[in-house]
């Protein structure tokens, strides 16, 4: 896989564990999988399968008990200044590296937006921040310059004081080949104007008032794509969303996400999407990977999944898929429960629960393979 040119992040033998009183919860037992440049990719599976976890990984957020013990978790980062691809492993990055990754080139969007943005500051300034910290703002300074001194043209303004204006415009304008750093007050004011724009290109409506509003003054669904604005206000290469939508209701859901797909389009970030629901992935990823108690089950594009399940696991999410329509949030029962993880089953993770078990089965651990071309799977005896 590592010698795809078009993957952007790729993650191999994965292992996060928790030290707890009660014992080691295994939580992540060598997680595979990889993200395309440009593909929106849904992590998929029951709750307490490790998808939070895996994009706390990522991130190296993850607290402490918690420790990530094994692995790799391989970055093709696109390098701005010599514009070539370089790869980094974020578990080797020092920890100002991995603050500098955070947000600028992997944004996450967390699950609960009611405790996120930050209460006390307005929305257009939490937005206009990241803007300030993560992008250049010195046209836009010379572009607002330029605005203000024309809009003043439109007013009676006396002759003399008109050439002055006039002589002001082409001085900003000669400034363009090689612009000055701007003082903060003004790039404040460049950021602010640049946050109202992401607003309206998240669909916010009056994206102005709205900018200059307090987060608990916005409903769930505005909320979430204030969220998505100051996500992508740093321009990521990758953008992680764990289940930012669960909480709004249908129809709110259907419209961020789909607002997703758009802006990845315009700005040529990669997503995943973190979710439960197998509606939500059939409409809006192209690829999906199937978790299973800190394990990849299965791997490949949507259409292929839906059509040709090669995990019993899979195949057991997908006897009932919920519409996107369908009030439905949870995945539907499987028999058996999620096993408990400070004593996960050997061999297999899934063979208690499995139709198709084997001694094989109970004994050793299938390694994620490519069955059929471009669709991976971990299982002894796959269907199809
Ligand atoms: N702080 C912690 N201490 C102990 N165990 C933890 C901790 N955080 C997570 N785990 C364990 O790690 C495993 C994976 O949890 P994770 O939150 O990633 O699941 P998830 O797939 O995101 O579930 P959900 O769909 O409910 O969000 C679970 O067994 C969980 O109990
Ligand atoms: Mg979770």
């Amino acid at each position: 896989m590592s010698d795809t040119q078009d993957i952007v992040l790729e993650i191999h033998g994965l292992k996060t564990n928790f030290y707890t009183y009660e014992g080691v919860v295994k939580a992540l037992d060598g997680v595979e999988l990889f993200l395309r440049r440009g593909d929106t990719m849904g992590l998929v599976g029951e709750t307490g399968c490790g998808k939070s976890v895996t994009a706390r990984s990522i991130l190296r957020l993850v607290e402490p008990p918690g420790k990530i013990d094994e692995g790799q978790i391989l970055f093709h980062k696109f390098n701005q200044e010599t514009r070539e691809i370089e790869t980094v492993d974020i578990l080797e990055m020092s920890d100002q590296e991995v603050l500098a990754t955070r947000g600028a080139s992997i944004a996450i969007v967390f699950q609960d937006p009611a405790t996120y943005p930050n209460p006390v500051f307005r929305v257009g300034d939490q937005i206009a921040e990241v803007i300030m910290l993560h992008q250049d703002l010195r046209t836009d300074v010379l572009d607002l310059k330029i605005e203000l001194l024309e809009d003043s043209l439109k007013e009676n303004v006396a002759p003399e004081k008109r050439s002055a204006i006039e002589e002001k415009i082409s001085y900003y304008k000669s400034l363009y080949d090689d612009p000055p750093e701007p003082d903060e007050k003004d790039a404040k004011a460049a950021a602010l104007r640049r946050a109202i724009s992401m607003l309206s290109m998240v669909k916010m409506p009056a994206a102005a008032s709205v900018a200059s509003q307090y987060p608990h003054e916005l409903s769930g669904g505005m909320r979430q794509r204030a969220l998505i604005a100051m996500a992508l206000a740093c321009n990521p290469e990758i953008l992680i969303c764990d289940e930012a939508t669960t909480a709004l209701d249908v129809t709110v859901q259907a419209q961020v996400l789909n607002l997703l797909n758009q802006l990845k389009k315009k700005i040529g970030t990669s997503i995943m999407i973190i979710t439960h629901d197998m509606g939500v992935v059939a409409e809006t990823c192209n690829w999906v990977n199937v978790m299973y108690a800190g394990t990849t089950a299965e791997s490949c594009a949507t259409a292929e999944l839906f059509k040709n399940p090669l995990h019993p696991y899979t195949a057991g999410l997908l006897t009932a898929v919920p519409k996107l329509h369908e009030n439905r949030d949870r995945l539907p029962q499987i028999r058996g429960s999620v096993p408990n993880l400070i004593y996960p089953p050997t061999g297999c993770r899934f063979h208690p629960r499995c139709d198709y078990a084997t001694e094989t089965c109970k004994q050793e651990k299938p390694l994620l393979e490519e069955k059929q071309p471009g669709h991976w799977v971990a299982c002894h005896n796959p269907l199809g």
